[in-house]
């Protein structure tokens, strides 16, 4: 009864046939526009975090969860290029698992998107206050104005971190008034970022600082730690996931790509690989330099990233100039090693290139609500489109308030854990979905095929498992508090509002003024009447 409301692949790939939006993407835009998403708060900042759970084994960790995501990205790579629509995991979840599960999919991505959103803004908060104010202005903001006083595990010494909720907010007024990123200023973004992150690796690598030593011991908390305890070189490796959420945001462009079956998995596979390498780098480059060894408890155990233990521990002398105490890891790094100069520059890349991580990452989310509201499952209000700015702009506004509140009161480690979980459970429902498509339509038109998917498809799912039980607990928790809320809201409302249920398949244009949501500009992708489409 309850798997039943499977929404027909004809009827979806129909609707997709209709819009027949041009086809403008290539492989290289598409792989910048990939790496965009990408490159963020996770190697700027989390990289601390990320050596505070397993030391040196950090560049393990990038390793593991690129090679999850890498798996994760052949199943995008098929269904995307299948079912070229919006709504992505939700969307394939609808066509193949039914409804229920579609719905889960879409609440849980909520914490992809959203609460990733609200971990850019802490990371750029970061940047802002320790490169921008600190370094330009020798500006201090206090204590109490730049951490939120909420961990999971106890308090962070702030009270509210007001940059990252200016800035989220700001975001959320540039999205409602109907502002994109063009396709230009993406690859200039994705150059700059490119760019430090190069020098980083130049610079760490050739230093007079690097010793191999430092990499010694390599795995100081051990390679598990146990599951739940969000520590060792796979518990780092849950945590830095986040350096790659975001990827999967290629595969909503399938359907403006041209030869989608050979582009659409160069650009997922492509923007993957190359951050994949350059996380490495890095890792190798800040570890190697100024070491990365983790603060341990009394018993051994390090003590965990975002605690207040830690923060206690960071305020003594001997380790205030630790990697893994900083809350601009990279450019600390560089001032640590007498590049003062170039540290700062990489803060400003940071500064400069986060903001656009969270329009994208905001962008996302609300694309899936406005799916989700014209399945019928959401308050159809909640989707209405502003006359002038043309933009759905009543959940853009509700969604930018939640983002900027949780970005103000939790710290980053914890903001990127939780939306890892969602993500994960993402990941793991589109391997699902290949692998049952493949069983229910063995014949319909497939433009790129996983390779092996015998292997592939549980990998996948064995991959997101594995790093979901290494996520601290408390995050890991989160996701079933969070679906048994979906569940009071699917069944206390949205069931009997499906537009399926009703037997409604082509679904009427919400709003007279709405534009289709398809045609809501993708970021990355040059906007109708822009001057890159005017030639
Ligand atoms: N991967 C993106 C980041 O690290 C979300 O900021």
């Amino acid at each position: 009864m309850l798997l039943d409301r499977v929404k027909p692949l004809d009827a979806i790939l129909a609707t997709a046939k209709k819009k027949s939006l041009h086809r403008t993407l290539g492989a290289l835009q598409l792989t910048l526009f990939g790496i965009g998403c990408i490159i963020g708060t996770g190697i700027f900042v989390l990289t601390s975090a990320g050596a505070q759970k397993a030391g040196p084994g950090l560049m393990l960790a990038f390793i593991i969860a690129g090679a999850v995501c890498v798996v994760a990205a052949l199943c995008y790579a098929e269904i995307a290029a299948m079912i070229p629509v919006a709504g992505s995991a939700y969307t394939y979840s609808y066509a193949t698992m039914g409804e229920f599960l579609a719905w889960t999919v879409g609440w849980a991505l909520v914490l992809e998107y959203a609460i990733a959103a609200s971990a850019v803004s802490v990371g750029w908060s970061g940047y802002f206050t320790g490169t921008i104010l600190n370094e330009f202005f020798n500006f201090q903001l206090p204590a109490y104005l730049s951490a939120g006083p909420l961990a999971l595990g106890g308090a962070e010494g702030g009270f509210i971190n007001l940059p990252a909720l200016v800035i989220a907010l700001l975001i959320t007024w540039l999205l409602m008034i109907g502002t994109t990123e063009s396709a230009r200023v993406n690859a200039v973004l994705v150059a700059i970022k490119v760019a430090a992150l190069t020098a980083f690796i130049g610079l760490t690598l050739t230093s007079a600082y690097f010793d191999p030593d430092k990499f010694n011991p390599f795995l100081p908390a051990g390679l598990f730690g146990g599951f739940g305890s969000g520590v060792g070189a796979v518990g780092a490796a849950a945590t830095i996931f986040f350096a790659y959420v975001g990827f999967d945001a290629v595969s909503t462009a399938a359907e403006e790509t041209k030869n989608p079956q050979r582009n659409v998995p160069i650009g997922l596979i492509g923007s993957l690989l190359f951050c994949t390498v350059f996380y490495i780098l890095v890792a190798a480059g800040a570890v190697g330099t100024i070491g990365g060894q983790p603060i341990m408890g009394p018993n051994g155990i390090p003590f965990p990233a975002g605690s207040e233990e830690l923060a206690r521990q960071c305020a003594l002398p001997e380790f205030r100039d630790a990697l893994v105490c900083s809350n601009e890891a990279l450019a600390h790094v560089l001032r640590q090693i007498g590049w003062s100069g170039v540290g700062n520059m990489l803060g400003i890349a940071a500064f400069l290139a986060l903001p656009s991580v969270i329009l994208i990452l905001l962008f996302g989310q609300t694309r899936i609500f406005f799916v989700m509201a014209r399945d019928g499952l959401l308050p159809e209000k909640l989707s209405e489109v502003h006359p002038k700015w043309k933009t759905p702009y009543i959940v853009t506004a509700m969604t930018g308030v939640v983002v900027a509140i949780a970005a103000a009161f939790l710290p980053v480690g914890q903001l990127a854990d939780i939306a890892n979980a969602g993500t994960l459970y993402a990941f793991f429902m589109v391997a699902i979905a290949v692998m049952l498509l493949r069983k229910q339509s063995p014949g319909r038109e497939r433009p790129f095929r996983v390779p092996a998917l015998v292997v592939i498809g549980p990998l996948t799912v064995l991959g997101t498992l594995f790093l979901f039980f290494n996520l601290p607990f408390e995050a890991m928790m989160v996701l079933p508090i969070w679906s048994i809320l979906g569940f009071l809201v699917y069944f206390g409302y949205s069931r009997s509002r499906s537009h399926l249920g009703k037997g409604i398949v082509e679904v009427p244009e919400l709003d007279p003024n709405a534009p289709p949501i398809d045609a809501l500009p993708l970021p990355g992708t040059p906007v109708p009447g822009s001057p890159e489409t005017r030639g």
